[in-house]
């Protein structure tokens, strides 16, 4: 019986380009960004003209996360105590976790069989919120066009989070360029790696100018290249807090030379992916997700459904494959596990059932698809997912040979 060996968590190694320029800037000493000798334009500020370009936005900002991000485009925007902020019940923590930081409530949406928003569920309670925190959850996308048009009637900011979305679009525009700001994560799992860090994108001068200063720009803003000009800060400078989550220039250095190689990065993964989808094709009981055409995706990770199984009948196909080496996280276990929970998991933000987007939750398996994963590696996990989940399927919910892996 073949056994996986590889590790769903290990990233490819740093590029060497990003190594050397890391090196320059712990050579330099000048590790904050507002730290530069003269003539000297910071790493973080290059990296936000960058990225800017990259996206075609006016405004980036470099942070300290990708959570950082999400907090601080919710303050851009207004948004306090006591307010309201639609977003995805099918997400990670740290999206309803950046709505509760400003003393906000998530009203939580419900997810289609296509894991992204159900729009139906986004109109029904689109009268209670000004703000929706728009979660590209595991890079899947919602029809864009749909949900900014239904936005747009309602007079509902759109905030996208797309730290599972670096480089994806719909219908050839970038995801974080449909809604008015776009938050992207730089953390260890994400599509590019500096291990933590975040950065904002926008063309709202007003919002990007409030986002800068509560950063921690004190009054030195005019040193950003992707930034308003300094008309935009006149009014904001002496009545917005700054509630520090900088990027330093160590961690602009390692991404500058990642971002310039996103298009390739993005096609490794999705060679993944689609060797482990063609894998799963036709597997009795297991619910493949259906891209769009529109869909422009980014898969750094894998989701299949397997629904309306009993929960006993999931636990043992994640047990059997753990026991050959294949790491799946259930969300619909009922204690959150690792990085995984659900809305009703969140007990600080109270939700109301949402029966159909709970048997969704319930059915979702989803593993990491890392770049240090072969295409020969994808397709012995897609044998391996097949045969645990055909015999589970079959009847057969024995305890796997061997011990499970703990989660
Ligand atoms: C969907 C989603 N949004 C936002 C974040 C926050 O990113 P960070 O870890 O950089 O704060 C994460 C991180 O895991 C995430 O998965």
């Amino acid at each position: 019986m073949e056994r996986f060996t590889g590790s769903f968590t290990q990233q490819d190694p740093i590029p060497e380009a990003a190594i050397a320029a890391a090196l320059r800037v712990m050579q330099s000493g000048r590790l904050h960004r507002y730290n530069t000798a003269a003539g000297e334009v910071a790493e973080a500020a290059l990296l936000e003209e960058e990225f800017a370009a990259q996206t075609g936005a006016r405004y980036c900002l470099a942070v300290a996360s990708g959570g950082y991000a999400l907090a601080c485009a919710l303050r851009a925007y207004g948004v306090g105590p006591g307010d309201r902020v639609l977003t995805n019940a099918f997400t990670l923590a740290p999206v309803p976790g950046a709505i509760a930081s400003v003393g906000a409530v998530p009203v939580f949406v419900g997810v289609t069989e296509g894991l992204v928003i159900d729009l139906d569920d986004l109109a029904a309670k689109a009268g209670q919120a000004r703000v929706l925190m728009l979660s590209h959850m595991r890079g899947h996308i919602c029809d864009m066009a749909a949900l900014m048009r239904l936005c747009d009637a309602r007079g509902i900011t759109v905030i996208e989070d797309c730290a599972h979305t670096m480089g994806a679009a719909w219908q050839g525009r970038l995801t974080g360029r449909w809604g008015a700001m776009g938050c992207y994560s730089t953390q260890t799992y994400k599509h590019a790696n500096s291990g933590e860090g975040g950065l904002l994108i926008s063309d709202d001068a007003q919002a990007m100018a409030r986002a800068i200063l509560l950063s921690g720009s004190y009054m030195l803003y005019d040193r950003h290249r992707a930034a308003p000009p300094p008309e935009a800060f006149a009014d904001l400078r002496l009545v917005t807090p700054n509630i520090s989550g900088r990027m330093d220039n160590l961690r602009a250095a390692i991404l500058r030379p990642q971002l310039a190689d996103l298009a390739t990065q993005c096609a490794r993964w999705n060679a993944r992916y689609q060797v482990v989808d063609d894998g799963l094709a036709q597997t009795p009981g297991l619910t493949r997700i259906a891209r769009p055409e529109a869909e422009g995706f980014v898969a750094s990770s894998y989701q299949f459904l397997l629904l309306d199984w009993a929960p006993e009948a999931i636990r043992a196909v994640v047990a059997r494959c753990a026991a050959r080496g294949v790491e799946l996280k259930w969300f619909g276990a009922p204690d959150p596990v690792a990085f995984t929970s659900r809305y009703e998991n969140w007990a600080y933000a109270p939700s109301e059932p949402m029966p159909a987007s709970d048997r969704v939750l319930h059915a979702i398996l989803d593993m990491r698809l890392p770049l240090t994963f072969s295409l020969d590696d994808c397709a012995q996990i897609a044998r391996i997912i097949r045969a645990e989940v055909s015999a589970v399927f079959q009847g057969d919910l024995s305890a796997p040979e061997g011990q499970a892996r703990a989660d």
